[in-house]
């Protein structure tokens, strides 16, 4: 629809490739990724409020490992999140990548700060973890959600692209 615009800008934006070069077989490696950190800050909240409710160290351990994998993985997404982004002429010159890229910086640092909490001051995770758990999980919703209207709304990283 966007093709046949009357404003040329926006035909112009249209015209550009937007299939995913960080692919396998055509299948983004981006959104294989993301999964691991959606799950992982999540789970997280999920542990805390297991730890709050028993006071068993074995979820502050727990968690501290949870907390770990989500930043790490979080990382590894953005990584290839960013060559994406770099790469892709379609994918670049649209607002809704970087609204979506910056919404993922927030939850980076955010879920950066919770696993750093855990390992140099785990007695601190009760609120102090709980409170930027709850913010990692809302960061990740709304990064989430920006991701998933890069591929519905805007048609990025389909396999059915101006290529073919
Ligand atoms: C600077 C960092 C990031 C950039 C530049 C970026 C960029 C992108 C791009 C270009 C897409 C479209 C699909 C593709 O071509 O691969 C996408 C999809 C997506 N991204 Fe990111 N991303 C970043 C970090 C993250 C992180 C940390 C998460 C974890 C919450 C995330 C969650 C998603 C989701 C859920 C999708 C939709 C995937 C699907 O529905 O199949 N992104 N992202």
């Amino acid at each position: 629809m966007s093709a046949g615009h009357p404003n040329p800008y926006i035909r112009d934006i249209a015209a550009k490739d937007i299939g995913s070069a960080i692919a396998v077989a055509g299948h983004p490696i981006h959104a294989m990724l993301v999964h691991f950190p959606i799950a992982f800050v999540i789970a997280t909240l999920g542990i805390d409020v297991f730890y709050w409710w028993s006071g068993d160290p074995f979820w502050l351990e727990v968690g501290k490992w949870s907390a770990g994998a989500g930043f790490g993985f979080g990382l590894l997404a953005a990584v290839v999140g960013t060559l994406e982004l770099l790469a892709v002429p379609g994918i670049r010159v649209r607002v809704a990548s970087w609204n979506h890229a910056v919404a993922a910086m927030v939850l980076l640092a955010v879920s950066g700060c919770n696993a750093g909490l855990r390992l140099y001051w785990p007695e601190t995770v009760l609120p102090n973890g709980l409170m930027l758990s709850v913010l990692a999980s809302l960061a990740t919703a709304f990064a989430g959600w920006h991701g998933g209207k890069l591929v519905f709304d805007h048609g990025v990283g389909l396999l059915i692209s101006p290529r073919q």
